[in-house]
């Protein structure tokens, strides 16, 4: 109608996925860590909503996550010594998609164990593995933010993906 500013298309809206599940109950402590950040059911739809966007844009996050690392010598080093760039970058691009699955089960926690123990095998220090974590944010937000119109949905989803990767920080760095 005339005069009337355009509403941003919303895009959580009402038809947030439902199938997202925490299933910690062998983790007392790490129950409470998730209270403590506020992390809980409406982030994992959230985070899960996101799944599609982040799947179509993960060649450029994980493209820049890696090109980040490599600009570090002793982060190349690291690289070099125990891996290669284009392995590894298969296995983030997994590891990120199924980030956004929004399931925190026996699974998720196992398999961030085992990732932190390979870290600590190859002397990653908790700095860079901590500057790593940051980075990945900072592109997650570069992309989103071109799909979200909203204002208070970019904040929520941000905040979201915000708890999401400071949970996995909590794990791996434990
Ligand atoms: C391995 C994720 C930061 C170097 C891995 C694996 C994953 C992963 C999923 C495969 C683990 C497995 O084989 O089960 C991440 C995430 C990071 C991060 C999510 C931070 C957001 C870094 C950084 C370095 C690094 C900063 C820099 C040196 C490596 C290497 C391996 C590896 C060398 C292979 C080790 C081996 O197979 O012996 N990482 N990583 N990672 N990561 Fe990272």
């Amino acid at each position: 109608m005339f005069g009337r500013t355009k509403q941003p298309h919303l895009f959580f809206g009402d038809d947030l996925p439902q199938d997202v599940k925490i299933d910690l109950s062998k983790h007392p402590k790490l129950k409470k860590q998730l209270e403590m950040i506020g992390l809980d059911f409406e982030d994992l739809k959230r985070i899960k909503k996101l799944q599609p966007i982040v799947e179509d844009n993960i060649e450029f996050i994980v493209t820049r996550f890696y090109e980040k690392i490599t600009a570090q010598p002793n982060l190349l080093s690291i690289i070099e010594e125990h891996s290669s760039i284009e392995r590894l970058k298969n296995t983030l691009t997994r590891h990120v998609k199924e980030m956004f699955r929004g399931q925190l089960d026996e699974d998720y926690y196992e398999k961030r164990l085992r990732i932190a123990h390979v870290h600590v095998r190859i002397g990653l220090e908790t700095e860079w593995y901590m500057s790593a974590f940051q980075d990945l944010l900072n592109s997650l937000v570069n992309v989103i933010k071109q799909q979200i119109d909203d204002s208070k949905e970019l904040v929520e989803a941000i905040q979201s993906i915000s708890r999401l990767l400071n949970f996995e920080q909590q794990i791996v760095l434990e």
